[in-house]
């Protein structure tokens, strides 16, 4: 049978001067197309790469015509000879750029409507044009090479597990609805109105139950579902390396993710990461970063400052620290090209604020004195001002009173984070990965005046506490680890709770009573009762994975079909409303909401 159209027999990133004299044929995308009377360049491109096409003023009538009809992204499909550019046409941007195809046919295989953008990489369309129009925006350079870059990542960890005796199991997205942090989505069931399934959070139960199946090494490239407001590393949906290992303790699941991201980032990024990571534990992290996510790529670190702001005539500080707050400092640094002018203090404090400072106290250091902000009401301190936090001539003491650790902490973490990127402290092409360890096993929920596990109910307290679990939650320190990278949270894991006593114990301080916890998470008390191994695991995002290897700000730009900022798809319009008649099948009512 004829072909129905000139199929390709080569790439448009292919053709090199060793292939002069080939006829090929190209199919692709019109990504150039310039004319110089008879005379037509166009810049043919698919997955591959780019090519340039010659038309020339030898070419028969029908080929001419065709090359004026041309318009930006037709698709096309281009006979022609590869021949050799003269060498002071070679263009070195260009992989091809050693040859071109002097076409001698073309042919038209779809046209093009007018573009809402330019495909090209400085696309500074807006995202929800971006969005609406994915399919143009994939198209672009930058998100061609993104999204191959993430087929190699997941590829890599798949390498990676293949070669160990890891098996891949998939577990359902159809599950039971069982508060795990974030609001499930919801799914009804058609067969059983009234009822529903939640897609899952993560595959958290089932990987603990195939455990007690004795699939003693999971893994799996999971899907998970959370509603909860996107924003920069956070999407509605996202992928997760889920892994879960029985007969464990801690320290082997953090050395095969160790060894895991080694294998990726040396095949992948080409780059050699230290074979093991530091490890910071949760206090020391929150004490020097201000943050269970620290950026450690630079150092600049936080302090306290309660020894001298104590001494001071400055209220703020004073009354804060009799009330049991804290006051903690960073110095910033001086920096060549960088002045610490008011509207720049102002601006940090604007950061600092967004997580609960009350102000950003500052005071600079001038000729070996302080000045200005509130070095006023730190008379006949200044030298042990100066010598507890070192500071020298041109740099900012930044100061930050409250009477919550975590608020003043996480603050300066958000001024560190601001300097960090602001004196350009940041080696934008380092990798910096770091374990978080010994995290407090519960987190007070001031709304509902409960306690609640900081990462999931179903991890491992550690055992000097087992006695004051419910005399002192606070207190309690888990099994837990979060690997964080460039000041991402990465992964996150814990070894788990394998006693059905002491998950009760857990379920019951997190406010789930028996009987409620029994109805949740009967499933996972039932298995517990039939020999389960000890276990642990841990699950990296492998959206934020990609997103810093390919040093973006957002999971979007390594997500093929994200949702925008407001949780829409512009391209398909989802989420819609659906017929009347697919509401009754499911026996329910959509109840507006009033305005
Ligand atoms: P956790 O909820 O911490 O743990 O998630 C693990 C990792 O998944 C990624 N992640 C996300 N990525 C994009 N968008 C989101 N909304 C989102 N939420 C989480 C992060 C995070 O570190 N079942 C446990 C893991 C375990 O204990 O084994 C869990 O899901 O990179």
């Amino acid at each position: 049978m004829e072909e129905s159209f000139m199929q390709r027999n080569a790439t448009c990133g292919q053709l090199r001067k060793e292939d002069e004299g080939k006829t090929v044929i190209l199919n692709g995308w019109v990504h150039k197309n310039r004319n110089h009377g008879a005379l037509h360049f166009i810049n043919l491109r698919d997955r591959y790469g780019e090519t340039q096409v010659v038309v020339e003023d030898d070419a028969d009538k029908e080929t001419q015509e065709t090359a004026s009809k041309l318009k930006m992204e037709y698709c096309v499909a281009v006979k022609g000879i590869v021949r050799k550019r003269p060498d002071n046409m070679i263009n070195e941007d260009m992989e091809t750029g050693e040859i071109e195809v002097k076409a001698e046919k073309i042919e038209i295989l779809s046209e093009c409507a007018t573009l809402p953008f330019m495909i090209d990489d400085e696309n500074s369309a807006r995202e929800d044009l971006r969005l609406k129009y994915r399919f143009l925006d994939l198209r672009t350079t930058g998100m061609q090479k993104r999204i191959r870059l993430r087929h190699e990542i997941v590829k890599a960890i798949r390498e990676f597990f293949y070669k160990t005796d890891f098996y891949e199991i998939e577990t359902p997205t159809l599950v039971k609805s069982t508060p795990e942090g974030a609001r499930d989505f919801l799914v009804p069931s058609r067969i059983y109105p009234g009822k529903f399934f939640a897609l899952p959070q993560s595959p958290q139960l089932y990987k603990q139950i195939l455990m007690v199946s004795g699939f003693d090494k999971y893994f799996q490239i999971a899907r998970c579902y959370r509603d909860e407001d996107p924003r920069g590393d956070r999407q509605l949906e996202f992928t997760q390396l889920d892994i879960e290992m029985s007969f464990v303790k801690r320290d082997d699941v953090l050395l095969l993710i160790e060894d895991l991201f080694n294998y990726v980032f040396k095949n992948v990024v080409g780059v050699k990461i230290p074979a093991h990571f530091k490890r910071l534990t949760y206090q020391e992290a929150m004490d020097k970063y201000g943050t269970d996510k620290p950026d450690l790529r630079f150092d600049l670190l936080i302090n306290d400052a309660s020894q001298f702001a104590s001494k001071s005539s400055f209220n703020a500080f004073t009354e804060t620290l009799s009330a049991g707050g804290t006051v903690r400092y960073i110095v910033a640094p001086k920096t060549e090209g960088h002045e610490y002018t008011r509207k720049y203090l102002a601006e940090l404090e604007s950061a600092a604020k967004i997580y609960g400072a009350k102000g950003l106290a500052w005071m600079k250091v001038d000729e070996g004195k302080l000045s200005g902000g509130v070095s006023k009401y730190f008379a006949g301190l200044e030298e042990e001002v100066l010598s507890a936090t070192g500071a020298k001539d041109g740099d900012v003491i930044l100061l930050v009173a409250h009477e919550n650790a975590k608020k003043c902490a996480n603050s300066l973490a958000a001024v560190r984070n601001k300097l960090g990127a602001d004196l350009h402290l940041i080696d934008e092409n380092s990798f910096a990965f770091c374990w978080i360890i010994d995290f407090p096993l519960f987190e007070y929920n001031e709304d509902e005046g409960h306690w609640e596990a900081a990462h999931h109910m179903f991890s491992m307290p550690q055992v000097e506490y087992l006695d004051t679990l419910e005399s002192d939650p606070g207190a309690v320190k888990g099994d837990l680890y979060d690997l964080v990278l460039n000041g991402y949270e990465l992964a996150s894991g814990s070894i788990r709770i394998h006693d059905i006593e002491l998950q009760k114990r857990i379920f019951r301080i997190c406010n789930f009573p028996d009987d409620v916890a029994q109805e949740r998470f009967g499933f996972l008390l039932d298995a517990f009762k039939f020999g389960p191994p000890p276990h642990g695991g841990i699950a990296p995002g492998i959206d934020r994975l990609c997103m810093i290897i390919a040093k973006q700000q957002s999971i979007k730009e390594v997500i093929a079909f994200p949702k925008n900022t407001a949780a829409l798809c512009p391209m398909d319009d989802c989420p819609s409303e659906v017929d009347q008649k697919q509401l009754d099948e499911l026996g329910l009512a959509v109840v507006k909401k009033k305005d």
